[in-house]
């Protein structure tokens, strides 16, 4: 498993030792800690993937969690903990975050959870924006058609339907995930009802390979520009589309 080998270097803080052993006994162990404020548990644990500022790491395919908001990373470390997400040890990426999810205790989770969706909104910059071969215009289409009833048509997610931000997120990442969803290794267990929106939604509007990545191109047009201040960076996310507005 050249991921897991590819795992940054042990780090050890005290408090027991987190033993991955997702597809290959021989893994390295990952961190733990018994700390219990956020900005430490963070910092021992999750950066060492997702990195300091939760910007993700595509060499270790971790997506950016930078200000996330606390539902949807409480929903998402449940499925992690409960089975729903990571089961597949063919997933090694989800498999991965399972165990990193099982050793953390509740009040850990809830300290890490505020934590993270207080970091600033690591905008995607460079490669982690790059899709090879596709046609952002055409992924609008798709998007307003598919895709905004739930995520917002600024791709800023609802909390009333479950469904996360997609902005921030690598081009890389949304495309991996459409396609766990498309073959069911994500969202696919029994129960997991929010998981089931987007099996469905991937299995019945994504006929190919080239609509995924149109639709991704297009949700990230929808980032503001990373260089922007923090205040014009919110003013364009609510502009959304950069095509329907004249002269972008
Ligand atoms: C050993 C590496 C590793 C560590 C340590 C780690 N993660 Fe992850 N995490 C991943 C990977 C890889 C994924 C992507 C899983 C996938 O592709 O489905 C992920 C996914 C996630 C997701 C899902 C994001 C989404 O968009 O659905 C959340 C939330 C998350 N991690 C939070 C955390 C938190 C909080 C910590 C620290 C307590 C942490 N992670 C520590 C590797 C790690
Ligand atoms: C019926 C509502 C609904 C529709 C329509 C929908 N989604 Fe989702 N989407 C969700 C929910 C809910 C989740 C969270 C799933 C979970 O909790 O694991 C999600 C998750 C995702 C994720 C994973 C994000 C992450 O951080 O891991 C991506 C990518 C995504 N949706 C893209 C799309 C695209 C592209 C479309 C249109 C083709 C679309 N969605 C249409 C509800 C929807």
């Amino acid at each position: 498993m050249n991921f897991i080998r590819r795992l940054p270097a042990l780090l050890l803080l005290g408090g027991m030792q987190l033993i991955l052993h997702a597809a290959d006994p021989a893994a390295p162990a990952v961190a733990s800690t018994t700390a219990k404020d956020g900005k430490t548990i963070f910092q021992t644990v999750c950066a060492q993937c997702h990195g300091t500022a939760g910007e993700g790491k595509a060499e270790l395919k971790t997506p950016s969690i930078a200000s996330m908001p606390t539902w949807y990373v409480n929903t998402q470390l449940k499925n992690f903990r409960e089975g729903r997400r990571g089961h597949d040890p063919a997933d090694p990426q989800a498999f991965m975050m399972a165990s990193i999810a099982k050793v953390l205790q509740p009040e850990q989770i809830k300290a890490v959870v505020e934590h993270v969706a207080a970091l600033q909104l690591a905008v995607p910059r460079g490669k982690d924006r790059e899709i090879a071969d596709a046609n952002a215009r055409e992924g609008m289409r798709l998007f307003q058609e598919r895709c905004m009833e739930c995520h917002r048509y600024n791709a800023s997610g609802e909390m009333a339907f479950g469904s996360p931000p997609l902005i921030g997120r690598q081009a890389w990442y949304l495309a991996d995930q459409l396609k766990k969803f498309k073959s069911r290794r994500r969202g696919a267990v029994h129960g997991d009802e929010n998981g089931a929106k987007m099996v469905q939604t991937t299995n019945y509007f994504i006929e190919d390979d080239q609509m995924l990545r149109d639709v991704v191109a297009y949700i990230i047009t929808l980032n503001p520009d990373p260089d922007a201040s923090k205040e014009e960076q919110e003013r364009q996310i609510i502009e959304g589309s950069p095509f329907e507005s004249a002269g972008r």
